[in-house]
């Protein structure tokens, strides 16, 4: 293979073929294709796009550059997993992965770190002194078959030419692509081996998709790619122009979806979207009519098993919620966003709300640094609730960067837009691919 001459075509918008593909993927990974020409390809495929055949031969090759896992019938049962696309105050997965398990399903769901404005699942549940998401694969499985779910972070091990691609597309410009995008989830995803794959979608100002039409291409392209590798799936195309919940940051984060899990949080939208994922995940995985998944979902929340089911997950990564608990109390800085006039509040841009929470410390700007766990953004009012000027909005918290209280607050009053009439009711789930 001659990759000047492999990327030409692609410059030109000709198809690859597979094995050309392959051998790409195969040679990067081992270090044979410089980073300068894998770059020169990925910003090709950006502007020229890639063909189904093409983002299939490339979604499969990085699956196989790593460890593929199997969930045997047998052994496990029925395994499903459900990925979001990223967003704001997304802790879905602290709920809905407990809460298949709790319905029967093996969960076994890798997740990732933050990078950039919206944190990662791994470092909110490594806010729980103790936990610990990078397990060793016979970890990860022991903890699957022990309790159903798991949320440990992606190893090494797992789709490394993936790991290798996507730190060369957030530093050359390459990310927005959706076969780059497709290849690069489901590959990870047909890796871990789950039977089952939901996708959550995002689409508004705190997502990757900031249009409906774009998500929904996105949703359909991941869709397909997993179906045509003997998954069954579905994915939902949700709102993400308002953060989900109350709580962005980290450890906020457990706390209002521990608060879900027992039934206690005001954040209906964190409640609603995790039964609809959950029961989309056991629906498909074990065949139930969607309605009685539902019902299972809902009885399995309200009984309390979800929740025993993520209190074990824990446990078995070796965290403590007693722990948890009194860290929560530990010193932050924190201040009080006031409402800037009186009445009702219209939206609250979840990008705004995100720059103010990374900004505070709870992201990470570069891969490696440390995140700061009590750093956050708390909302104490959603769309439609209504405020007098003066009032307080949300409550913003730092151990690590007092300095940045006033910025971060100028940034959450612009987020909140407060108008005089109420605003209509949205909905959160914009469409179903199936
Ligand atoms: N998430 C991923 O894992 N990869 C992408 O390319 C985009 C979002």
């Amino acid at each position: 293979m001659t990759v000047k001459l492999l990327l030409d075509r692609k410059r030109e918008g000709r198809e690859l073929a597979p094995d050309e593909i392959r051998e790409l993927v195969r040679e990067y990974t081992a270090g044979g294709v410089p980073d300068y020409q894998m770059a020169a390809f990925a910003m090709a495929v950006c502007c020229r796009g890639m063909t189904g055949a093409e983002t299939q031969a490339l979604t499969e090759a990085m699956r196989d550059s790593g460890t593929c896992l199997e969930w045997p019938a047998g052994e496990y049962p029925p395994s499903a997993d459900k990925h979001s696309t990223g967003g704001v105050g997304d802790k879905i997965s602290l709920v809905a992965q407990p809460l298949a398990a709790a319905c029967g399903l093996a969960v076994p769901s890798l997740t990732g770190r933050g990078l950039g404005l919206t944190g990662g699942t791994a470092d909110k549940m490594e806010s729980i002194p103790g936990y610990v998401a990078a397990l060793p694969l016979s970890g990860y499985r022991r903890v699957v078959r022990d309790c159903g779910c798991t949320l440990t972070v992606q190893t090494a091990e797992i789709a490394p030419a993936d790991k290798k691609l996507y730190a060369l597309r957030d530093v050359t410009g390459t990310v927005p692509s959706i076969p780059l995008i497709v290849a690069s989830i489901l590959s990870k995803k047909l890796a871990e081996g789950a039977g089952t794959l939901v996708f959550d979608v995002k689409c508004g100002s705190g997502a990757f998709m900031k249009t409906r039409e774009e998500a929904a291409a996105l949703a359909r392209a991941l869709v397909d790619g997993a179906k045509g590798a003997g998954r069954k799936a579905c994915a939902l195309v949700t709102m993400m122009d308002e953060p989900l919940g109350f709580a962005v940051g980290n450890a906020n984060e457990v706390q209002e979806a521990i608060d879900v899990l027992k039934c206690e949080s005001r954040a209906s939208d964190v409640e609603t979207l995790s039964v609809e994922l959950a029961a989309r995940m056991v629906s498909l995985a074990m065949g139930t009519p969607l309605e009685e998944a539902r019902a299972e979902c809902r009885r399995k929340l309200e009984c309390g098993d979800a929740y025993r089911r993520f209190v074990r997950m824990v446990e078995l990564h070796g965290g403590s919620l007693e722990a948890f608990a009194k860290s929560r109390l530990a010193d932050a800085t924190a201040a009080d966003v006031a409402a800037a006039e009186s009445g009702f509040v219209q939206s609250i841009d979840a990008r705004g709300v995100a720059e103010a929470a990374f900004l505070l410390g709870a992201g990470r700007a570069r891969s490696g640094e440390a995140v700061d766990f009590l750093a956050g953004v708390e909302l104490r009012v959603s769309r439609g609730d209504r405020v007098d000027a003066g009032s307080p909005v949300a409550r913003l918290a730092t151990a690590t960067r007092g300095e940045v209280l006033e910025e971060a607050a100028r940034l959450v009053r612009n987020a909140i837009v407060i108008g005089s009439d109420m605003p209509a009711p949205r909905d959160l789930v914009l469409e179903v691919v199936e």
